[in-house]
């Protein structure tokens, strides 16, 4: 069966690309390169022994869209990662994340619909649920005014499915990622962030290797037990499997409803100073950091109930944070040799 993976040779999507060759999948990947490289594929490859399809191309450009699914008529599945993430860069162009993120996904389902029937995975984010009432936080739980454009993609990505899914022939499963970290264990592929990370992991392991001086610590005066921010960070191997399943899950038309959501992560909440201390247990290195005030925005606490993943979906995370983080480590590691 061949799966069109959006986005396939980033972060999270070259680890679904893997997962997916893995169950015999026959990928194709769409990727602008905007936040990523070619030189993914021969990690991919490295890993599974095969090499997707891939074609390097902007979902905002229509007609293009149109051609690809006329030349690849079989695509029975869609998992659409292809999006702008940075939260501060959408505050200073939401015009750009508005296009990247909502004009792509309505040019797929446009093509879709036309279909008799399509399975189509959307990349959401925990962040819909802003600074929930209870913790672990439920797939029920309301979904709270986004604080950014991209925020915002994601919440208006979710009501556009769910509207088109009423009134199409498509089945879609909306997956809510926590904080997504590591890479493969066999460090062929990983996160390549641009410039300065703004996500704590890739900060953390650049700081291990000596290509930052220091790590800042937003905040230690929040209501927690250390006063760090807590959230729930879910190796990006288990969150890849996750998507293969909700596929599988969708074109064995086990789904019960149109459209179903389901949040991505382990259950346990760690705070920032937890995360360093395991860093550096496994690392072998201390890690400089300081203490400074708190990044606007950032939500005090947040992780996953996993209990509507595990029972319904049949999915459930494996590896721990220690493992995540050696596997993260291992990467930055081989990236800079
Ligand atoms: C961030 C985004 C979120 C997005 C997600 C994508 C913000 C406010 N939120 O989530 O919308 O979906 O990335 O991956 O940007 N931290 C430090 N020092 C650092 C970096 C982070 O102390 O240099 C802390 C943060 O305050 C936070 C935790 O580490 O408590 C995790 O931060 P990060 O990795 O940026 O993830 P989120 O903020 O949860």
């Amino acid at each position: 069966m061949k799966v069109l993976v959006t986005g396939g040779l980033g972060f999270i999507g070259s680890h679904t690309v893997v997962e997916l060759q893995n169950e015999g999948f026959e990928v194709v990947i769409i990727d602008n390169l905007s936040n990523s490289s070619e030189n993914v594929l021969d990690g991919i490859v490295a890993i599974t022994g095969k090499k997707p399809i891939f074609e390097k191309m902007d979902l905002r450009d229509k007609p293009a869209v149109e051609d690809f699914f006329k030349r690849h008529a079989d695509v029975s599945g869609v998992i659409h990662f292809a999006a702008s993430k940075a939260v501060g860069e959408s505050v200073e162009n939401p015009l750009l994340y508005y296009e990247n993120n909502i004009n792509t996904l309505v040019y797929i389902l446009q093509q879709l619909q036309q279909k008799p029937e399509a399975h189509f995975i959307f990349s959401s984010s925990c962040t819909v649920y802003g600074e929930a009432d209870k913790m672990p936080i439920t797939e029920d739980a309301s979904v709270k005014p986004a604080v950014s454009p991209y925020g915002n993609t994601k919440q208006i990505g979710e009501e556009i499915i769910n509207e088109v899914c009423k009134v199409s022939n498509i089945n879609s499963i909306l997956l809510r990622y926590f904080n997504p970290i590591g890479a493969h264990p066999t460090a062929h592929i990983g996160e390549l962030p641009i410039g300065v990370p703004q996500n704590l992991i890739p900060f953390i392991t650049q700081t291990g290797i000596g290509l930052r001086e220091q790590l800042s610590v937003y905040g230690d005066d929040y209501p927690t037990p250390d006063g760090t921010c807590i959230r729930d960070y879910i190796h990006v191997v288990d969150l890849a499997k996750a998507h293969v399943v909700a596929l599988q899950r969708l074109l064995a038309k086990k789904n019960l409803e149109k459209v179903e959501v389901f949040n991505l992560g382990t259950g346990t909440g760690s705070s920032v100073l937890e995360v360093i201390n395991t860093f550096e247990k496994v690392s072998g290195k201390k890690l400089p950091y300081k203490i400074v005030g708190r990044r606007e925005g950032d939500i005090i606490s947040a992780y996953a109930s996993t209990d509507k993943a595990n029972e319904v979906l049949g999915w459930k995370a494996q590896s721990t944070l220690e493992e995540a983080l050696t596997y993260a480590w291992k990467w930055e590691q081989k990236i800079r040799s």
